[in-house]
C-alpha cells in the first residue's frame, strides 16, 4: 500500500516536471514570437509549426532555449521586452543588424547570461547598469553603437566578467576604477576624459586612443593635482619606494656597466673579424660601393628592394639561379632596377622590380629568417626543383648575413586577396563564379602537388594575399614551403584566420593543417568576406564558424558574396558543393578533414558540372 503510494506520487511528480518542462518551452516559444513580432527588418523565417528548438539561430538544452544568436540578419528598429523571458539564456548575439533604442530592460532578468553580442548596432542611451548584476557575465561587446553617458561605476559588480568592449560610442565621463581582473578592454574613439584606472595600464594603447584621456599607456597627465605632496597616504608608499628605487637604481647602475663593457668587448672583436673577412673577400671581384649612390637616385621615391649595409660591405656572392629563361641580370642589375612596393607579407615585403629592358619580377626579402646559410640553400635548391603550373615560378635567390632574397615571377593581376577586398571604386572588376571556382581549382592542384612530394612538404602558409593570379586569371600559388626558415616570433601572434586550431608552431604546419587553411580560402573566395576581418576576429568567431552559423539559421545562399549572386547565372547548387567541401576542410579535428588530392577531385567535379570553360578544363 505504502510502495503504491511513493510509486504514484513519483510518477504524478514526474509528469508534473515534465509540465513543467513544456510549460517552460511555451513559454519560452511565446518570447521568441513576442521578439519576431516586435523586431522590424528583415522577418524572421521560423517555421511555427515547427518546435521552437528548430528555428534558426535558436538553440536548446534540456528543453529550454539556453542561446539565441542572430549575427547580421537584417533586424532593425528597437528590441521588444521579450528576450527576458527567457531565463535559460546564456548566450544572446545581435552583432551587426541595424537595432536601436536602449538594451530592454527586461535583460536584468537574464541572471544566467555569460555571452552578451551586441556590438554593430545602433543602440543608443545609457549603458544600463545592471549588465554589471548579472551574476555570470564573462563578456560584453557593445562596440560600434551610439551608448551615451558614462561607463557604470559598478562594473565592478561583474566579478566573472573578462571581456568588455565599448569602443566606438559615445560614452563621456572618466573610466571608474576596475577592481575585477579583465583580460580584454577596449574604450577606443568615445569621448571619455580623466585619467586611466592603473590597473588597466597594462592593456595597449589602442584600446584607450580616441578619447581626451591620460596616464599610461598614454601620455602622463598634466601635473595639476600633484602640488605639494601633502597626500598622507602617497608620502608612505613614496617612502618605500625611494629605499626600493636606490637599491634599483644602484643595480641598474652596475648591470648597465657590465653590459657596456661586454658590448664594447664584442664589437672590437667583430670589428677584428670583419677586417679578416673583408681582405678574404677582396680576392673576389666586389660589386663598386658606389650602387648604392647610384639605386637611390634610380629608384626614385620608393624603397629600394635591398637595403645596402651601411657600412659598405660588400656582397660576397651574387644570386643563385634557378631558370635562366627570364633574362640576364645580377644582384648589381637587380639592386638598380626601379623598385615598387607590393605588400608585407608574413615572411617579409615584396617589391616588383622592373628593369630597363621591360623585364619584371617580383622579389621579395625575407626577414627573421632563422636557418644558417648552408641549410636556407639546400632549402632553397629543393624548392628549385618544384615547377607546377598552378605555382609561382621561383627565378633565384640570395643570401647574405643582411639580406636573404627570393625573385621570382611577376604576376600582373596581384593577389587574390586584393581581388576579392580591394577598393569597389577603383575599377576593379567583379570575380564571378566560373572565375573563383578555377581559382579555387588551381589552388587546389597546387597544394595537391606540393603535398604529394612527400608527405612532410606542406605549404604552411594558405592565404588569398598568397594567391596570385595571372593575366587569364589562373591562380598561381606563392610563398610556399617558406615557413620552416622563418622565425615563429616573426608572425604575428594573433588570430591569423587561416590557422588551423591544433597548430602552435608555425614553423611546422602539416598538411591537413594546410587543409584547413585552403578551407578557409574557399569560404572566404565564396562568401567575400576576409577571414582576418576585424568584424570577424573580434569576438573569437572565426569564418569557419560565421559561415555555420549562417546557414544554420537561415538559407544557405545568405552566405555568398552578393557580388557572386548578383551577376551569377543561378548555379547555386555547385556554389553550395564548393561551400560543403569548404566546410568539411575546416573541420576542428584534423584527422576529420579529407586530403588535399581528394578536395582537389572534389572541385574537379564541381566545375565539371558547372561546365565552365577556360583554366577548368586544364
Ligand atoms: C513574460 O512572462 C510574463 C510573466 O510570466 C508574462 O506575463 C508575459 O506575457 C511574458 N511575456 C512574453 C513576451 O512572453
Ligand atoms: C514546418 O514544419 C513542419 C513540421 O516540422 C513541416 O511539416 C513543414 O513542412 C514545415 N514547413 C516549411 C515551410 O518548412
Ligand atoms: C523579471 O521577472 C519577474 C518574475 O518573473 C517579473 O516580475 C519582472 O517583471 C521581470 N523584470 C523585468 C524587468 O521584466
Ligand atoms: C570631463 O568632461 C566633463 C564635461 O565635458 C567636464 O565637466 C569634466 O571636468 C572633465 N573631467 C576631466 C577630468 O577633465
Ligand atoms: C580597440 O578598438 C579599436 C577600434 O575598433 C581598434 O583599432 C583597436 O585595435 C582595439 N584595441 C584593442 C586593444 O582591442
Ligand atoms: C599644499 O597642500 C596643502 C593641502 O592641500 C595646502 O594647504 C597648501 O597650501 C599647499 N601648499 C602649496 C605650497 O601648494
Amino acid at each position: 500500500m505504502k510502495n503504491k503510494t511513493t510509486l504514484g506520487l513519483s510518477v504524478f511528480f514526474f509528469l508534473l516536471s515534465l509540465a513543467a518542462v513544456t510549460s517552460d518551452l511555451a513559454a519560452d516559444r511565446r518570447a521568441l514570437i513576442a521578439l519576431r513580432d516586435g523586431v522590424h527588418g528583415r522577418p524572421l523565417l521560423w517555421n511555427l509549426t515547427a518546435p521552437p528548438c528548430t528555428w534558426g539561430g535558436v538553440q536548446c538544452d534540456a528543453g529550454r532555449v539556453t542561446a539565441l544568436r542572430l549575427p547580421g540578419v537584417g533586424l532593425s528598429g528597437p528590441l521588444p521586452i521579450a528576450i527576458g523571458n527567457l531565463t535559460q539564456l546564456h548566450t544572446v548575439s545581435f552583432r551587426f543588424n541595424s537595432l536601436t533604442g536602449p538594451i530592454p530592460p527586461d535583460f536584468a532578468n537574464l541572471t544566467l547570461l555569460r555571452y552578451l553580442y551586441l556590438q554593430g548596432n545602433a543602440f543608443s542611451g545609457e549603458i544600463p547598469s545592471f549588465l554589471f548584476t548579472l551574476p555570470n557575465v564573462i563578456r560584453i561587446n557593445l562596440a560600434q553603437n551610439k551608448f551615451s553617458g558614462s561607463i557604470p561605476v559598478n562594473v565592478n559588480s561583474a566579478n566573472r566578467l573578462a571581456t568588455l568592449y565599448l569602443e566606438d560610442n559615445q560614452l563621456t565621463g572618466p573610466i571608474p576604477e576596475i577592481k575585477i581582473p579583465l583580460q580584454q578592454f577596449n574604450v577606443s574613439s568615445n569621448q571619455l576624459n580623466g585619467s586611466i584606472p592603473d590597473q588597466l595600464s597594462g592593456m595597449p594603447k589602442t584600446a584607450f586612443e580616441g578619447n581626451s584621456l591620460c596616464g599610461k599607456p598614454l601620455a602622463a597627465c598634466s601635473v595639476t593635482v600633484a602640488g605639494n605632496g601633502t597626500d598622507t597616504t602617497g608620502k608612505g608608499k613614496s617612502d618605500k619606494l625611494s629605499t626600493g628605487a636606490i637599491v634599483g637604481i644602484v643595480i641598474a647602475c652596475v648591470l648597465g656597466l657590465i653590459l657596456l663593457l661586454l658590448l664594447l668587448f664584442c664589437l672590437c672583436r667583430k670589428k677584428k673579424k670583419k677586417e679578416n673577412n673583408v681582405e678574404s673577400r677582396n680576392i673576389e671581384p666586389a660589386p663598386a660601393p658606389a650602387s648604392s649612390a647610384k639605386e637611390t637616385s634610380t629608384v626614385a621615391n620608393v624603397p629600394p628592394p635591398v637595403a645596402t649595409p651601411s657600412s659598405g660591405a660588400p656582397a660576397s656572392k651574387d644570386l643563385t639561379f634557378f631558370v635562366k629563361s627570364f633574362g640576364q641580370f645580377d644582384l648589381d642589375g637587380l639592386l638598380k632596377a626601379s623598385a615598387e612596393v607590393l605588400g608585407k607579407g608574413t615572411f617579409g615585403s615584396s617589391y616588383k622590380a622592373s628593369f630597363d629592358r621591360g623585364l619584371v619580377v617580383a622579389v621579395k626579402r625575407l626577414r627573421d629568417v632563422v636557418v644558417p646559410e648552408k641549410e636556407f640553400r639546400e632549402k632553397m635548391q629543393a624548392l628549385g626543383s618544384v615547377s607546377h603550373v598552378n605555382l609561382v615560378t621561383l627565378i633565384a635567390y640570395y643570401f647574405s648575413r643582411d639580406e636573404k632574397l627570393v625573385v621570382f615571377e611577376y604576376m600582373s593581376r596581384g593577389s587574390l586577396s586584393a581581388l576579392l577586398h580591394g577598393n569597389k571604386g577603383s575599377g576593379r572588376s567583379p570575380l564571378n563564379w566560373e572565375t573563383r571556382a578555377g581559382i579555387a581549382l588551381g589552388a587546389a592542384r597546387a597544394i595537391s602537388y606540393l603535398h604529394s612530394r612527400d608527405a612532410t612538404t606542406s605549404h604552411g602558409n594558405i592565404k588569398s594575399s598568397n594567391i596570385l593570379l595571372s593575366e587569364s586569371y589562373e591562380a598561381k600559388v606563392s610563398d610556399y614551403c617558406l615557413a620552416p626558415m622563418i622565425s615563429p616570433t616573426s608572425t604575428p601572434n594573433r588570430i591569423d584566420g587561416y590557422r588551423a586550431p591544433e597548430v602552435t608552431d608555425v614553423r611546422r604546419i602539416s598538411q591537413k593543417a594546410d587543409v584547413y587553411s585552403f578551407g578557409v580560402l574557399i569560404l572566404e573566395l565564396l562568401t567575400g568576406k576576409s577571414p582576418t576581418h576585424q568584424q570577424l576576429s573580434e569576438e573569437g568567431v572565426d569564418l569557419p564558424r560565421w559561415v555555420s552559423s549562417i546557414t544554420e539559421q537561415q538559407s544557405t545562399s545568405d552566405v555568398f558574396d552578393p557580388e557572386l549572386t548578383r551577376y551569377q547565372d543561378g548555379d547555386n547548387e555547385n556554389m553550395i558543393r564548393l561551400l560543403k567541401i569548404g566546410i568539411s576542410c575546416t573541420a576542428q579535428y584534423p584527422d576529420s578533414r579529407p586530403s588535399m588530392p581528394e578536395v582537389t577531385r572534389l572541385i574537379e567535379e564541381v566545375s565539371r558540372s558547372s561546365g565552365s570553360p577556360g583554366p577548368l578544363s586544364d
